[in-house]
């Protein structure tokens, strides 16, 4: 059923477990998610990258949220990476349930009146706000994100936003990363997700970890912990959808259908891994 991504995170919050949002881009990656979810009797988040809206645009939105219509479990469709503020205007009106502004390249107080300005706008249609805090490095789509400039969230500055902006959800960077970790590994500070933790549920919001593909159980384990509700996994979906062109069997129908059986088994693994099976 199309449910809200309010609901949804109020349930994992409650329930002490986190929800996985996976960018989409066609099709075959909407049944993928949906009959995971389905599978493991858990909620799911569909995702939609300005990027992927670019290629599927309103056809892709529309069959997420008929997809999520006819679940037999709680979906609800997201707009991710909202850098641009035409971008965000017409994604309020297309049937998300949520929206990411994203002001995250932007310096602090152009951050907070940038996500304040579409925040209003989206809460007028019921909408879930999720901003980001700090800067996230590595390369997602065409958001290139020098390392260099990666800057970890500001606890000082966290309040200040929350409070300013009035948003629902705070995506953090706490070293998490877009795309694949550098050989070495995740290097991320639990120590200041403890804190934001803390501050988000005096602040009531929910916190967002980006770059989720690439993390191993005993750190998603860590964040969970450490109050992250939500997910965002691009990287190993995509990956898995590729590695099954690689070596295409049968014709498109049969192609199709390996493509979608590859993409659903790492989305419900991570189900798993976020403690969201079950839940639904
Ligand atoms: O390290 C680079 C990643 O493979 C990029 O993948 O565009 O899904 O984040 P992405
Ligand atoms: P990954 O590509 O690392 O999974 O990150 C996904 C993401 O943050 C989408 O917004
Ligand atoms: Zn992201
Ligand atoms: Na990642």
């Amino acid at each position: 059923r199309l449910s809200s991504t309010k609901e949804i995170l109020i349930n994992a919050e409650k329930g002490g477990y986190a929800v996985g949002a996976f960018n989409v881009y066609n099709m075959e990656g909407v049944k993928a998610v949906v009959s995971a979810a389905e599978q493991e009797c858990s909620p799911a988040i569909l995702q939609v990258h300005p990027g992927a809206f670019k290629q599927g645009g309103v056809t892709l939105v529309a069959c997420c949220i008929s997809a999520a219509e006819q679940a037999s479990v709680p979906i609800t469709v997201h707009f991710d990476h909202g850098t641009s503020k035409q971008e965000l205007l017409e994604s309020l009106e297309l049937g998300f349930d949520s929206v990411m502004v994203d002001g995250s390249h932007l310096p602090f107080k152009d951050n907070i009146s940038y996500t304040k300005h579409i925040s209003n706008l989206a809460h007028l249609r019921d909408m879930l706000v999720e901003a980001e805090l700090g800067r996230l490095s590595g390369t997602e789509d065409d958001l290139t994100v020098k390392d260099y400039e990666a800057k970890l969230t500001d606890i000082n500055q966290a309040e200040e936003f929350i409070v300013e902006t009035g948003i629902d959800a705070l995506a953090v960077c706490i070293g998490n990363v877009h795309g694949k970790y550098p050989a070495s590994g995740p290097n991320l500070k639990l120590d200041l997700l403890k804190d934001l933790y803390a501050l988000s549920l005096k602040k009531r919001v929910f916190l967002v970890l980006h770059g989720a593909s690439g993390l191993s159980k005993e750190l998603v384990k860590g964040c969970i912990e450490r109050g992250v509700r939500k997910f965002n996994v691009n990287t190993e979906v995509r990956k898995a959808y590729m590695e099954s062109l690689s070596s295409p069997k049968g014709d498109l129908v049969h192609v199709m259908a390996s493509t979608i059986e590859a993409m659903k088994a790492v989305v419900a693994e991570k189900m798993h891994l976020f403690g969201s099976a079950g839940k639904a």
